[in-house]
């Protein structure tokens, strides 16, 4: 797995040039950034952004937190699998893509993640994460009473499945939004023109 450096001078990175047809999925915790690195992404490239979750909340009608009180975590996990499924069957090209964490869980995900384009682990801190998630209340899994604790576990049991799935994996803690994208469009490109 090629490791992203900052010293490839990312912010001098022409955006011009179109990838080739394929989509920058990213993966990673909830609060590594998905979202708003998943933004700069779409506007560097003029790609439209899918936020999975975004995408289960319009079918269902529900926030994710209603999904999961209502209807139970298994149902949204199927929900996740579905949506990868339609977003394969689409042939969606030039898009990026920002994963709900928990979706490469499911070992039936991670081929499929793949074939949809260049995927991307974002990695953050057990404090970047807990002061992000901290902001609001929409993520039912970390309503518990110790959050940190529940990160470390989570993190424990994911990162290994995160690494897995990835194509590129990047420690985000410390970089900037910027930077970040940069960095990630400059492997994508190296990834496709490669591959
Ligand atoms: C989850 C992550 C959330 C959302 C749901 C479950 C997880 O998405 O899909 O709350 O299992 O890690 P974000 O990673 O976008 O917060």
């Amino acid at each position: 797995m090629p490791l992203f450096s900052p010293t490839l001078s990312p912010m001098n990175h022409e955006c011009s040039e179109p990838l080739p047809a394929k989509n920058i999925i990213l993966v990673g915790f909830m609060g590594s950034g998905k979202s708003t690195i998943g933004r700069e992404l779409g506007q560097l490239l003029s790609y439209p952004l899918i936020d999975t979750d975004s995408k289960i909340e319009e079918n269902e009608k529900l926030s994710v937190a209603d999904i999961f009180s209502l209807k139970g975590e298994d149902y949204f996990r199927e929900s996740e699998t579905l949506t990868v499924q339609q977003l394969i069957s689409d042939g969606l090209t030039h898009h990026i893509i920002a994963t709900g964490g928990g979706l490469p869980v499911r070992p039936e995900n991670r081929p499929l993640l793949r074939e949809l384009g260049y995927v991307v682990w974002l990695d953050a801190n057990t404090d970047t994460i807990l002061e992000r998630t901290s902001r609001n209340s929409n993520r039912p899994l970390l309503q518990t009473e110790n959050p940190r604790a529940t990160i470390e576990k989570m993190l424990a049991q994911r990162n290994a499945i995160y690494q897995e799935v990835a194509h590129l994996h990047l420690q985000t803690t410390g970089l900037n939004i910027a930077e970040t994208a940069h960095g990630i469009l400059e492997s994508a490109r190296y990834f496709f023109g490669h591959s």
